[in-house]
């Protein structure tokens, strides 16, 4: 093999391993940043107009999560349960149960949230009414403001 050939596949080689390292290091790179590139994770966000929520009833809304990872797609949208207790009274549950995270159900025949995957059940006010959830729901702090319901964001869900 002549000595240039051979200088420029040693070349070649180093070049491609360089661009290699760098490829492999770019998302380690960008967890290193993204925490200061996020916004906070909680974040008022707009669930409804105030004539969506008739009183007494309980409805889920949808919100876009205010942190989600850049490959969360159809997953960014997240969900609560709202309640509105009065005129101007509202209440704001978690839809992630506090066992293992599963999505709850509200049954009003109940009055009861409903957990799918072991049966755990919480109180219209989100104390645990049984199973294995340790705790209540987590709340989400709740406005009125300018005819709109808003809601105030939560991070991931905490289990156990
Ligand atoms: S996740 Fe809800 S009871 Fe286990």
């Amino acid at each position: 093999m002549s000595s240039s050939r051979r200088r420029f596949l040693n070349r070649l080689g180093v070049g491609l391993g360089g661009l290699t390292a760098l490829l492999a290091g770019l998302p380690v790179v960008g967890f290193l940043f993204s925490p200061v590139r996020r916004e906070d994770e909680h974040t008022w966000r707009p669930v409804g107009a105030l004539g969506e929520f008739p009183v007494g009833e309980t409805r889920m809304v949808r919100y876009l999560d205010p942190e989600p990872l850049p490959w969360a797609g159809f997953a960014a949208r997240s969900g609560a349960w709202v309640r509105r207790e009065g005129e101007d009274e509202f209440v704001g549950f978690s839809m992630y149960c506090t066992h293992t995270a599963c999505p709850i159900t509200w049954s009003e025949g109940a009055n009861l949230f409903m957990c799918p995957c072991h049966g755990g059940t919480f109180h219209r006010d989100g104390r645990v009414a049984g199973g294995p959830p340790p705790r209540p729901l987590d709340r989400f702090d709740i406005r009125v403001q300018d005819g709109q319901v808003w809601l105030r964001t939560m991070g991931a869900p905490r289990t156990g």
